[in-house]
């Protein structure tokens, strides 16, 4: 069998990688950190570049051929763009990040010489008091700089980030359509979803797709799906007007069955499944010596045996709430979205 055929036991290939390059943040969104103290992973722990370099090797010998720099917040560790610059070196189909946005507006130049290719940055409101309130930091205007920024620096197809929680945000729908009109960035509506760190998580809070959907059209008309989705979460739609816009359906609509992503933390710990409870400690089988054939052959044999299909299983429970306590997520940080990277 060729390198780029392997499958796992779902017939599902290896070609997304979230890379988690910290488990800090500087935000504490309501949906992902509502905790006052968290456990943090020690410092001695964290993979230098030189180590995510040489893990991303092994991955892209298997099939990996996007890389998604995450967090926490991707550019709260520092000099970020020595490590794109390093990535941008691999034959990938693309590199890109995810970010808040608080940063952006510093580093976006010097990531795009390094050679990052696309960013995600998250929006949930476009109200400062509001954003106070959901991210326990005064700092929308931060985020909008490096939405600006970040076009500035010649970034094209932007993506913006929006998870809908009813009574929160979903009077701003239309409101976030119209900015990400204005900045050229297709905006994507997320489920929330009970994932580790959403500790206050319920169903009555989640705005799924089909409520979104039916008030768009109640608003706009006609809204037509747009072919061409792949493995991608998002599902994308165009407006009789011509805007067009995503919606992630993680927790009504799981996409599981086309799901080609692992996850590293920034630890070295690789997840199949944003919901697994375990992983695999990458980190030890590099610093205890092995060569990249033993490292490609550990994470082939990982992804054979795959066969997590999370949220699918997370919908098939008759009753739902929060995936993990807030004391189970201290105990085991692994568990925290904000740690196996959104
Ligand atoms: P592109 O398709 O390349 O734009 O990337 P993306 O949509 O995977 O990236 P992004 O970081 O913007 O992810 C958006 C959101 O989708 C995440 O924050 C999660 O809420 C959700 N999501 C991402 N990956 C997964 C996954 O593997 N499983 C589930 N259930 N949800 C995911
Ligand atoms: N539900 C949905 N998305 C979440 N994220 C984090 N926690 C959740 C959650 N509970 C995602 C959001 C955010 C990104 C960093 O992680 O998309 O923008
Ligand atoms: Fe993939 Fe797990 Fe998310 Fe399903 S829940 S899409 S298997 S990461």
């Amino acid at each position: 069998m060729s390198r780029s055929e392997l499958k796992d036991s779902l017939r599902r290939p290896l070609r997304n990688l979230r890379l988690s390059v910290t488990d800090r943040c500087n935000l504490r969104c309501a949906y992902c950190m509502p905790e006052e103290e968290y456990s943090w992973l020690p410092s001695r722990e964290i993979l230098s570049f030189e180590e995510i370099s040489a893990l991303v090797d092994s991955f892209v010998a298997l099939g990996v051929k996007k890389v998604r720099l995450t967090g926490g917040e991707p550019l709260v560790r520092r000099d970020l763009p020595v490590l794109v610059k390093l990535l941008a070196g691999k034959p990938l189909d693309e590199l890109a990040m995810t970010t808040n946005g608080v940063l952006l507006g510093e580093h976006a130049v010097a990531l795009k010489q390094a050679g990052l290719q696309r960013v995600t940055i998250s929006l949930d409101t476009l109200q400062r008091e509001r954003f106070h309130k959901l991210t326990r930091r005064d700092q929308l205007p931060q985020v909008l700089e490096g939405i600006a920024a970040a076009g500035a620096a010649g970034f094209s197809g932007i993506k913006l980030d929006t998870v809908l929680t009813r009574g929160v945000n979903d009077d701003e729908i239309e409101a976030l359509l119209e900015f990400a009109g204005r900045h050229e960035a297709e905006l994507r509506f997320i489920e929330y979803m009970d994932v580790g760190g959403a500790t206050r998580w319920s169903m009555e809070q989640v705005i799924s797709a089909k409520e979104l959907l039916s008030r768009l059209s109640a608003r706009f008309g006609v809204i037509e799906p747009l072919p061409g989705r792949g493995s991608a979460p998002a599902e994308r739609f165009r407006l009789a007007d011509g805007r067009v816009f995503g919606v992630i359906a993680s927790t009504t609509q799981p996409f599981c069955s086309a799901c080609d992503r692992a996850r590293l933390t920034a630890d070295g710990h690789w997840f199949t499944c944003l919901y697994s409870t375990g992983g695999t400690d990458l980190k030890a089988v590099l610093r205890g010596g092995a060569s990249a054939d033993e490292l490609e052959s550990v994470i082939r044999n990982v992804w054979e045996a795959r066969s997590d299909r999370g949220a699918e299983q997370r919908l098939a429970l008759r009753s739902r709430g929060p995936l993990a306590s807030a004391a189970e997520l201290r105990r085991e940080p692994h568990l925290e979205m904000h740690t196996r990277g959104g």
